[in-house]
């Protein structure tokens, strides 16, 4: 049972949430904020049909903590935040535009203390949409051709993770012969399973639209596989590249994989997940590492780092600091989540000592 609204920004770690009702669509609006120690709250806008404005709201806080993290393993200088923008049915056309100027319009009351970009559900044309009202919405950069759709730098990142985790559990051949299961063939899954079969590796492809698997496959000649199978599929590296709380006590015990790397946020239901993960001898790669290109690409070009090799060069970066995370939990004899979330907090820390005290 979801908790209902009240409860669940009581019982929050995060700082603020900020609520909006879009009546003419019945569109629910989160704005999570979890924690500005870095800078400005910064995160993708996620729109989807939730069961509840409840299970948004949770969405939305949890995708905020995990944007801190994400922001905090590539130390760059934004807080975690996220919005949800939790429509009562698919919202497409006209409408949809209307209601992006409306959110843009929200956003404007923030005045630049959140700032926001394409995440899951929504796509670079509806961040356009929002951009024709209100300047705090990342849609590219005018050396980049104006416009950048971060979903396929998330996939290079990601693609440079499968092949360090890769390297790790099966030697040097990384993903070279390898079965790696993408789960969501969509902005992020998509172009990762082309990087994926052109570096040598066998594609399986699962996805709730059914047409969107089996173009997928059809291009990387690779196979589709059912979405309710995919737990019990085997294969050497499974790819959550869809919704997050895939893996859970439920799943866990089911999955016949090696390797967990992929660009969902949230894959675990619980941190306990990853014990569990790894009692049953699965490599877990943290999500929010393995996904940080995204991220860390909107980061650069607000930064003004326009170079496409110098871009490529970072975003591949990804898989040398996942590597020197699965090193450190390996020495340690800890999980991967652990020795992120301890790196993570060792920069959090950093950053709060160096601020100066209120006065
Ligand atoms: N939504 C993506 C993510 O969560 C990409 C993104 C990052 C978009 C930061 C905007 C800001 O990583």
């Amino acid at each position: 049972m979801t908790k209902d609204l009240r409860t669940l920004i009581a019982e929050w770690e995060g700082q603020a949430v900020l609520t909006g009702f879009d009546q003419p669509t019945g569109t629910w609006f989160f704005v999570a904020i979890h924690d500005a120690t870095l800078g400005t709250p910064c995160g993708g806008c996620r729109m989807r049909v939730y069961p509840t404005p409840e299970d948004g709201l949770r969405d939305a806080m949890r995708l905020a903590r995990g944007m801190t993290h994400k922001w905090a393993a590539i130390d760059f200088d934004h807080g975690g935040g996220k919005s949800v923008l939790a429509i009562p049915r698919p919202i497409a056309g006209e409408e949809r535009s209307a209601l992006l100027h409306r959110f843009g319009q929200f956003l404007n009351t923030l005045n630049g203390s959140y700032t926001t970009g394409v995440d899951l559900g929504t796509t670079a044309d509806d961040m356009e949409t929002i951009k024709e009202v209100s300047p705090w919405v990342f849609t590219g950069h005018p050396a980049l051709g104006g416009r950048v759709d971060p979903s396929p730098h998330t996939a290079l990142g990601v693609f440079a993770c499968i092949q360090a985790a890769a390297r790790r559990v099966f030697g040097s051949d990384g993903v070279t012969g390898r079965t790696v299961l993408i789960q969501g063939a969509g902005g992020v899954g998509g172009p990762l399973a082309h990087l994926l079969a052109d570096a040598g590796a066998n594609i399986l492809v699962s996805d709730m639209d059914p047409d969107r698997a089996r173009e997928c496959a059809e291009q990387v000649r690779g196979t589709v596989v059912d979405p309710a199978a995919v737990s019990d599929t085997p294969c050497d590296i499974l790819a959550p590249c869809a919704v997050g709380a895939t893996l859970n006590r439920d799943s866990i015990p089911r999955l016949r994989c090696r390797i967990v790397a992929g660009a969902a946020n949230n894959q675990l239901e619980e941190d306990a997940d990853a014990e569990r993960l790894a009692a049953r001898g699965i490599l877990y790669c943290p999500d929010y590492v393995v996904n940080g290109g995204g991220a860390l690409l909107v980061g650069l070009i607000q930064r003004d780092v326009t170079d496409e090799v110098e871009l490529r060069r970072r975003l591949l970066g990804i898989g040398e600091s996942l590597d020197r995370i699965l090193a450190e939990a390996e020495e340690r004899g800890t999980t991967p989540l652990r020795a992120s979330y301890d790196r993570v907090e060792r920069v959090l820390a950093n950053h709060r000592d160096r601020r100066p005290a209120p006065r």
